[in-house]
């Protein structure tokens, strides 16, 4: 991060980043000296005592300019190392003597850097023993800076190094063991790049599965979390409150006129769509709803019925009545399924667990029409391909540009969570206001849907400040070129390596690398019988982070924030794991 703080501004305030774990703000203080002075990284080593070794990498300060901070300078210096001890000694029993102090002191580097930058380093004990070094420029004659009314957030909980097997072994034995892990202990991380508990470090292409829109540990969502915090963090819906109106407002302003029901997860928000399917057909006998073979709507019963995929259903039968699936793209499949007791079609605007397939726009125009026809509702489960994934708030926006009668298409309804939130808990489904004759934004009236943490303060703060950042910072035309960079390069690979890459899949920041098939990939290992998953261990030893879908897809959906430099490095190590099995 590179904040310019004007040493002469009273109440300058240096956004510092934290930068290996939630963040902190600092508040400069006058200065005897008016120096104008540079804080050009702040980083964190979280709480990992046991060594009493800080390290930085200073080249972290240049990622860090894609938390939004106006680059001033951006000076190259190296890796520190403040080893043991330091200025003073950081011990457990001082962190303790000093538990009520929430200040600390910017020390001179017990080591010199060339020319006049210095490093301080200091303590925190507030509210967990916490080591953090500031790197400074220009500041060599402001020998002793107070940040009194510097306000740190919480650390995450100490994980302290090298813990990777006891970590694995609480899980084996305290979580369900419902997901397959990777052999993967996270620890931290600051904006595209995440570290895992040995120190190693990953560029993170997955985004937490589509979910980290702004990357990890962002300064403006700290912000927004903390601000919020402050003031509210959660109320029930029997009250009004400001965050959630004015986020509806937001998101139907992306949209066309309607409503917004807030919930927190993508399941909940696509359990909405269902009952206001059935809500919608249900004096005509109506209830059924069509969705596409290998789609995926989530985890509850309502979703992995609605969901294309048979492994999801496996054990859990019976399923909830009134789901039938049929073919992706392909509308006479859907005229023909369509029964007296069709109430509506849902379709993902990308498919996303089944492979990364983009609705065609033949297709978003033809089920609109049939829709129409059929007084069907047409909804659209965005959880993963929505909010300006494609490089548009909705995909079919992004899909259905200068296309001939696309003018004026909306669908029905809208299921959102995912990279609304940033990686806070929050889902929404929007519905449209008029549909068919039906005040579809009134049909779920006071008492027929609800949920306690749905629309809170904090996580409608949150997902505001998200908006402003994506709008701001213009993320969506950063979405589009980096996108297309990235979608290119895969291609690119496809020719190069045709004997492992067949081609690039999806659109913006919702891409797929198709893989072939595991037993024709001379590098991969016969006995493990999914590509995606040898590609995605091998880009893991690599350092990337990616995420398979299917077994033969390998997905990208990094941060909307993703910087080309670094999509080039992201391609970069792929091409070369993807030599290296050629
Ligand atoms: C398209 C789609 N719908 C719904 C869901 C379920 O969302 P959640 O896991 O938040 O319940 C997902 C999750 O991956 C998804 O990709």
């Amino acid at each position: 991060m590179v904040a310019d703080v004007a040493g002469s501004a009273d109440k300058s305030r240096a956004l510092s980043l934290g930068a290996f774990h939630l963040g902190a703000f600092a508040r400069r203080t006058r200065s005897q000296h008016q120096h104008r002075t540079r804080l050009i990284g702040l980083a964190d080593a979280g709480n990992d005592l046991r060594t009493r070794t800080l390290e930085i990498n200073i080249a972290n300060i240049h990622r860090m300019t894609q938390f939004g901070m106006v680059v001033k300078q951006a000076v190259d210096l190296g890796t520190f190392r403040a080893i043991k001890g330091g200025p003073r000694a950081i011990d457990k029993p001082m962190l303790q003597k000093e538990e009520r102090i929430t200040f600390h002191e910017l020390q001179r580097p017990r080591r010199a850097t060339p020319g006049k930058d210095s490093v301080g380093w200091g303590l925190d004990s507030h509210p967990v023993p916490s080591v953090f070094l500031c790197v400074w420029k220009d500041c060599d004659r402001i020998s002793r800076h107070t940040m009194n009314d510097r306000v740190i957030l919480p650390t995450p909980p100490p994980i302290l190094k090298n813990q990777q097997q006891e970590i694995r072994e609480l899980f084996q034995r305290f979580v369900v063991p419902s997901y397959g892990r990777f052999n993967l202990a996270l620890s931290h991380g600051a904006g595209s790049h995440v570290w895992d508990v040995s120190g190693k470090r990953y560029l993170d292409l997955g985004g937490g599965i589509a979910v980290c829109s702004l990357g990890h540990a962002h300064p403006e969502i700290t912000e927004a979390l903390v601000e919020q915090s402050r003031r509210l963090v959660h109320v029930s819906n029997l009250y009004y409150q400001e965050p959630q109106g004015r986020l509806a407002q937001r998101l139907v302003g992306h949209l066309a006129p309607g409503k917004v029901f807030f919930c927190n997860s993508g399941a909940e928000a696509n359990e909405g769509l269902f009952k206001t399917a059935r809500k919608f057909g249900h004096d005509e006998g109506r209830f059924e709803i069509l969705t596409a073979v290998n789609s995926f709507h989530g985890r509850t019963l309502g979703g992995i019925s609605a969901t294309g995929q048979e492994k999801v259903k496996k054990g859990f039968e019976p399923m909830v009545e009134g789901f039938r699936h049929i073919p992706f793209n392909d509308l006479e499949a859907a005229r023909a399924a369509i029964s007296p007791a069709t109430a509506a079609i849902l379709i993902e605007g990308i498919q996303g667990e089944g492979g990364i397939t983009p609705a065609s726009a033949e297709y978003l125009l033809g089920l609109r029409k049939l829709c129409d026809e059929k007084r069907l509702l047409l909804l659209l489960d965005a959880v993963q391909c929505g909010h300006f994934r494609s490089g548009r708030f909705q995909s079919y926006q992004r899909v259905l540009e200068g296309v001939a009668g696309a003018e004026g298409f909306s669908v029905d309804g809208i299921s959102m969570a995912k990279s609304l939130g940033g990686g806070f808990p929050i889902g929404a489904f929007w519905l449209r206001d008029q549909a068919h004759g039906v005040e579809l934004g009134q049909i779920l009236g006071p008492g027929t849907h609800g949920t306690t943490f749905g629309g809170t303060p904090l996580g409608c703060a949150v997902a505001l400040r998200i908006l402003d950042v994506i709008e701001r910072e213009k993320l969506a035309d950063n979405v589009r070129t980096t996108g297309d960079f990235l979608h290119a390069e895969i291609s690119r690979l496809a020719e190069q390596y045709p004997g492992v890459v067949r081609g690039a899949r999806g659109l913006g920041f919702m891409l797929g690398i198709e893989l072939q098939p595991f037993d024709q990939i001379p590098g991969f290992k016969r006995e493990e019988t999914v590509s995606s998953l040898q590609m995605v261990n091998r880009l893991h030893e690599a350092g990337v982070l990616t995420i398979p879908s299917g077994t033969q897809i390998v997905r990208l959906l990094p941060a909307l924030n993703l910087s080309r430099a670094l999509a080039e490095e992201g391609i970069q190590i792929i091409e070369k794991v993807v030599r290296s099995v050629a």
